[in-house]
């Protein structure tokens, strides 16, 4: 990333700042996640290794960096700091198997590689989805995370709700059942910030739980993350729309094959594109009471609606 940042001559701006923040960090999560996700002997061995092919070694760590960088906003420790982004990039995996199944996206392809169900078998991907789970919470819990246990349960209610039936569980249910059915704008915009939308508002949060920020500042945090989370989702389905398989990592054209109620299939590529870019207008606006140390978060809103990954 890097690299790229050169190429196009980025050097020097916001954006080069943060594609290098994104690589350094990704590293450090990757590091973590490793250690978290060690390889076990006996028969349930197969269960790790897909838990960890699963997990490791790809990703844009978009919701991994979240947390990350807000938590550096309140001076927290980077190595409890990395735990909970590998918390949230642990459920997010889950969250990914889950949904490339063939009881529900079927599909075959994700970071560029066969996905979990394909390079090991269905009953296997549903395990390893639903252990990868559990291990976010256990990290989560887990004293070294953060030294004040009420901290420490902040992290799993709000992961909870962000990830179950008011969350992100819930609206891959309304995704579904969306299928083949024409919902408006507020339908589909409800149905994408519950199944994207909070996971990454967690994500926000999270640092600033973990920073034991003042109420009103977490509140910032999270309409930040709210409203990333809804710009996020519409540029990955403009690139479901848009991008080839080489660039996505994943099946492009998936969505209008299958049905789904997207801001696409309502608006058309061009005013999903004018839709996210106010969203993430609307997002960095969340920020106006930081100052420069808060500018990698507004690089990072720019980015989510700019990217072609
Ligand atoms: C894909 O998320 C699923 C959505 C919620 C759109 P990402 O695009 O963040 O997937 P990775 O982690 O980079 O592979
Ligand atoms: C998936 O949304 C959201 C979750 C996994 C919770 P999509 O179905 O649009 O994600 P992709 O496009 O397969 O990554
Ligand atoms: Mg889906
Ligand atoms: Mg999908
Ligand atoms: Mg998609």
């Amino acid at each position: 990333m890097t690299v790229d940042s050169m190429e196009i001559g980025l050097q020097g701006t916001p954006q080069a700042a943060l594609m290098t923040a994104l690589t350094e960090r990704a590293a450090e999560l990757e590091a973590c996640l490793d250690g978290l996700l060690p390889l076990q002997a006996g028969l349930e061995a197969r269960l790790i290794e897909a838990m960890r092919y699963a997990a490791l070694g790809g990703g844009k760590r978009l919701r991994g960096f979240l947390v990350m960088e807000v938590a550096s906003l309140f001076r927290v420790a980077p190595a409890c700091a990395a735990r909970v982004a590998a918390s949230v990039e642990m459920l997010h995996a889950y969250s990914l198997v889950h949904d490339d199944l063939p009881a529900m996206d079927d599909d075959d392809l994700r970071r560029g590689r066969p996905s979990t169900h394909r390079a090991f078998d269905e009953a296997t991907a549903i395990l390893a989805g639903d252990a990868l789970q559990a291990r976010a919470f256990e990290v989560l819990a887990e004293e070294d995370t953060h030294s004040d246990p009420q901290a420490r349960c902040e992290l799993v209610c709000a992961l909870g709700l962000a990830a179950g039936a008011r969350g992100m569980a819930g609206g891959q249910m309304i995704d579904m059942e969306a299928e083949g059915k024409t919902l408006d704008l507020g339908e589909v915009a409800r149905l994408q910030a519950l199944k994207t939308g909070r996971l990454i508002q967690y994500s926000a949060e999270a640092g600033a739980i973990l920073g034991r920020a003042p109420w009103q500042v977490r509140t910032q945090i999270a309409a930040y993350g709210r409203d990333l989370g809804a710009a996020f989702q519409i540029a990955d389905d403009v690139l479901d729309a848009v991008g080839t398989a080489e660039q996505i990592g994943k099946t492009a054209g998936k969505d209008q094959a299958a049905g789904k109620a997207t801001v696409v299939s309502i608006l058309g590529v061009d005013r999903a594109e004018a839709q996210a870019r106010m969203l993430c207008e609307q997002s960095k606006a969340h920020l106006e009471h930081f100052g420069p140390e808060a500018d990698r978060l507004r690089a990072l809103a720019s980015w989510v609606v700019a990217r072609r990954n």
